[in-house]
Formats: C-alpha cells, structure tokens, sequence
C-alpha cells in the first residue's frame, strides 16, 4: 500500500497494541494520527513510556482525545481532510479488562460500543472507506467446540466487555451494510509482549516473581489462553488494511498453554520459584481459548512467527531493561 501523502488514525495508540501497530505502520514509511484519552484504567506511567517512543518518528502526531466524545474527534477528521487526508481508522480504544467489567460495566459500553459509532459516523462523514476494529476472542463465551472458528456462536457472551465487543462489531456490520465502508474485525486471542498490560497474567507474572511477591492464580490454573505475541498481532491488523469488505478473523497462535505452563516458563525464564497464592475462579472467566486461524492464513497470508518460549523471553528482557520504574506499576 503507498502511503504518499495520507495517513491512517489509530485510536488507544498510547496502548499495548495501538503503539506496536503505530510502531510498525511509521516503520513502513506511513504517516499516522495517534488518538488516545490516556485514562486511567491502569497506570498511566506505561502509556507515557509507548507514546514517548512514538513521539520520536516526524510521521506521528498525537491527539489527546475521547472517542465517546464527538466533538473532541470531529476537528481532528477535520484537520486531516484538509491537510493530509486519512485513508483508514484502525480502532483499538479501549476498555479491555474482563474481569472489571463487571464492576463498571457502564464504561465499558460507553467505550466500546458508543465510542465505536462515533468513529463509524465520522468514517462516513469524512468519506474514509476502510475501518479496522479490535473484536477479542471473549464474544466467543463459553464456547461450543476447539478451536473457535469465525462462523460459531458468539451469541452467549459471559461478560459485559465481551457483549460490548459483540455489540460493537455488530455497529460495524450495519456501517458496511448501509454505506459500503469495508471493515475488518479482528479477533484477538490474549495478547502479550514487552509493555503489556499490567491487569493482564503475563505482566503479572513477570513483576511478581521478579519482585519476590505472591502470584494469583484465579481456580487451579488449568484454564488455557491462545496467548499471542504482539508483533504478531500489530502485523496482522497491518495487513487488514486491504479492501476486503466485511470479514471477521481470528488472530491467535494457535497453540494454547495453561496458566501454570505459562507460570512454569515465566519462572524458568527468570531462574526464580513463585510462591502462589490461590483465589477463586472468576465467574467472567472463559475456561479455554484456542484459535482457529485458517481465514487469516488465506485472506491475509498471515501466521504466527513467534512462539510462546520466545515470547517469554522478550517479555522478560523488556521487564529487567525498564525494571527500575516497571517495578512500581501497579499490578493488581
Ligand atoms: P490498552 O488498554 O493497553 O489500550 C487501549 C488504549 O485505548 C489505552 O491506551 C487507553 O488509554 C485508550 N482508550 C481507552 N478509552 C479511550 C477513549 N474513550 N478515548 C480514547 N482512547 C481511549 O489495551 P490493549 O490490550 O492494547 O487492547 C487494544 C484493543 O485490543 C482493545 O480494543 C481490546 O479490547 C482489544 N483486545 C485486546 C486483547 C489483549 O489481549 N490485549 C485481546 C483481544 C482484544
Ligand atoms: C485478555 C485481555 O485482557 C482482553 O482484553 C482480551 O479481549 C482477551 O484476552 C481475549 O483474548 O479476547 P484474559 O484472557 O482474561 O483477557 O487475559 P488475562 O487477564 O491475561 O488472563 C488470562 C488467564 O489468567 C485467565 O484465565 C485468568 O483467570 C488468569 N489470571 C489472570 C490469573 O490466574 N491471575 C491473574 O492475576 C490474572
């Protein structure tokens, strides 16, 4: 794709997987519109850090901005139609912990799915022909059969981000139906990398043993996810960026572990033991996960390349590089 002259907006680009997918698309010479609230559902320290490395490439502008609210985005698709126009909205804002959705459901609905339309209208308005959404593997609920394919039921969501994240996608398929915007909805599988997630087990997993401080582990740590990395995932949204019309696709590595294998590797990769401590399944929980990745293999040509070993690793090093602040992010 040329990117002469245009740009593509990212919203949730001071995020884990907004500032990789900023990182590669300014690497591959586009130009990129950064939105992001930079709230606080987890410390605001980690979303500083990505967007500082971003704010390195002369390709990145950043907007502080709220996409639940319109008038905060409409100057910004302004300002681009009449300097350098956007030729796609890639839209990972948002409110992503599943456990604390059924605390504050009410955020999550505002995120998700009103600030979901917002950028649907605006894409519209502004006449932006393609839009790329962050659907995530939990709309699959309890699930019927392994691994999870495209077309199954995802009809019993188990959480309220996860009807959020149907809810959204559904706003998606009227936009395409209605005015022709071609849309591709990605479904994530556990993501992890090096500036993950600090609500999320494998940031959890690497600060708490590094420091010496009891692992949770929800049940008995049998539950599987198809975690997988995020220089995978960022290249995989990148390559959505083609006309494909309305398709929905699965992004995972195909290879689940469990909590305790995936506990096991973290402690092998730093030489530490974890003392762990157990609490109760949680009833938002999804018992597994696993990926169905045919119809990325065949409309994008898109695999895994790294495993979950590997992963670990850089996940590791990226925590004892950036230990001295990492270290008081606050984990849960
Ligand atoms: P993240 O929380 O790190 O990133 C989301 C970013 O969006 C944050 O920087 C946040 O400040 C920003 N944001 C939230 N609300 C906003 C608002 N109203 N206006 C502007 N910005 C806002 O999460 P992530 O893990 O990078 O997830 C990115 C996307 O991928 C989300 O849509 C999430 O639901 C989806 N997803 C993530 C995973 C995963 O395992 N990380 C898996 C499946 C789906
Ligand atoms: C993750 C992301 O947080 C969601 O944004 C995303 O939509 C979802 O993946 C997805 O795949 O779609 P989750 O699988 O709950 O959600 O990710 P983690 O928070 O890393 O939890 C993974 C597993 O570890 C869960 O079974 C959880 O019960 C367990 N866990 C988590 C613990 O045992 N202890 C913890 O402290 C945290």
């Amino acid at each position: 794709m040329s990117a002469a002259g245009r740009a593509i907006l990212v919203t949730g680009c001071a995020g884990f997987i907004g500032s990789r997918v900023c990182e590669r698309l300014l690497a591959a010479g586009h130009a990129v519109v950064g939105v992001d609230d930079l709230n606080d559902a987890y410390d605001v320290s980690l979303k500083r850090w990505r967007l500082a490395q971003l704010e390195q490439h002369p390709g990145f502008r950043f907007h502080h901005a709220d996409i639940t609210q319109r008038g905060e985005l409409e100057p910004i698709f302004g300002l681009a139609a009449g300097g350098v126009p956007l030729t796609a909205v890639i839209n990972l804002a948002a409110r992503a912990g599943v456990r604390y959705s059924v605390e504050n459901p009410w955020i999550y609905f505002e995120t998700n799915v009103t600030g979901t339309l917002n950028l649907l209208e605006l894409c519209r308005h502004y006449g932006i022909g393609k839009f790329v959404q962050a659907s995530s593997s939990s709309v699959y609920g309890a699930g019927e059969e392994l691994p999870y394919r495209e077309d199954m039921r995802t009809d019993w969501p188990l959480s309220p981000y996860a009807a959020s994240k149907k809810a959204a996608e559904s706003l998606c398929h009227s936009y395409h139906h209605l005015y022709g915007l071609d849309v591709t909805i990605f479904r994530y599988f556990t993501v992890y990398g090096p500036a993950g997630r600090p609500d999320m087990l494998p940031f959890r997993l690497v600060q708490w043993i590094s420091e010496g401080r009891p692992v949770c582990v929800y049940g008995d740590g049998s539950q599987s996810r198809d975690f997988t990395y995020v220089d995978d995932i960022a290249r995989g949204t990148i390559a959505g960026l083609q006309p494909l019309g309305y398709e929905i696709i699965n992004l995972g590595s195909d290879r689940p572990v469990t909590v305790m294998e995936l506990l096991t590797m973290v402690e092998q990769e730093l030489g530490l033991r974890a003392a762990i401590r157990y609490e109760p399944s949680h009833p938002a929980d999804v018992a597994a996960t696993w990926a169905d990745i045919g119809a990325a293999r065949r409309l994008l040509d898109w695999q895994p390349t790294t495993s979950i070993r590997e992963g670990v690793a850089n996940t590791v090093a990226w925590y004892v590089r950036e230990r001295d602040w990492a270290c008081k992010i606050p984990a849960g």
